[in-house]
């Protein structure tokens, strides 16, 4: 496993939250991630008229993921405009489950260990619990 650029993923995150399309909260978030197989990757928030269809930043970065052909995210950095850790939202703690699972790193700043994932997201359901609740 590579060592997580934790520097490097928090100044693309700082840089995707200045591309951020927010025009209703004026809360810019950028997020930027580490794949396993070394890629870095990117997203910011947009919001949209209708308030309720606002992707966040984690949703344009999973896309990235995705879009690159990436297997798996390690890390994941996400701050608001002024550049300082945002914690993910709930339906995006859910999302990231999906391709990082229990233990994705989630940055919690310079000055503080990264949190996992599944501390911030106890019980997940995720894509091993599909298969044994089906019915026959
Ligand atoms: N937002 C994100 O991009 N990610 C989160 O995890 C929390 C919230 C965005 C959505 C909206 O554009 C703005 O922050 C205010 O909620």
């Amino acid at each position: 496993m590579n060592e997580i650029p934790w520097d490097e993923l928090r100044a693309r995150a700082r840089l995707a939250a200045t591309k951020s399309y927010a025009p209703y909260s004026n809360v810019h978030v950028g997020a930027a991630g580490f794949t396993n197989d070394g890629r870095l990757i990117e997203g910011s928030n947009v919001e949209n008229a209708s308030y309720g269809l606002t992707l966040c930043a984690e949703c344009s970065l999973l896309g990235d993921l995705v879009r690159h052909g990436a297997e798996r995210l390690v890390a994941v950095a996400i701050v608001a405009g002024d550049g300082e850790p945002l914690t993910p939202c709930g339906r995006c703690r859910q999302l990231l489950f999906e391709h990082g699972g229990a233990e994705l790193l989630v940055d919690a700043g310079e000055s503080q260990p990264a949190t996992r994932l599944i501390d911030l997201l106890p019980g997940a359901f995720g894509p091993a619990d599909l298969g044994p609740r089906r019915n026959a």
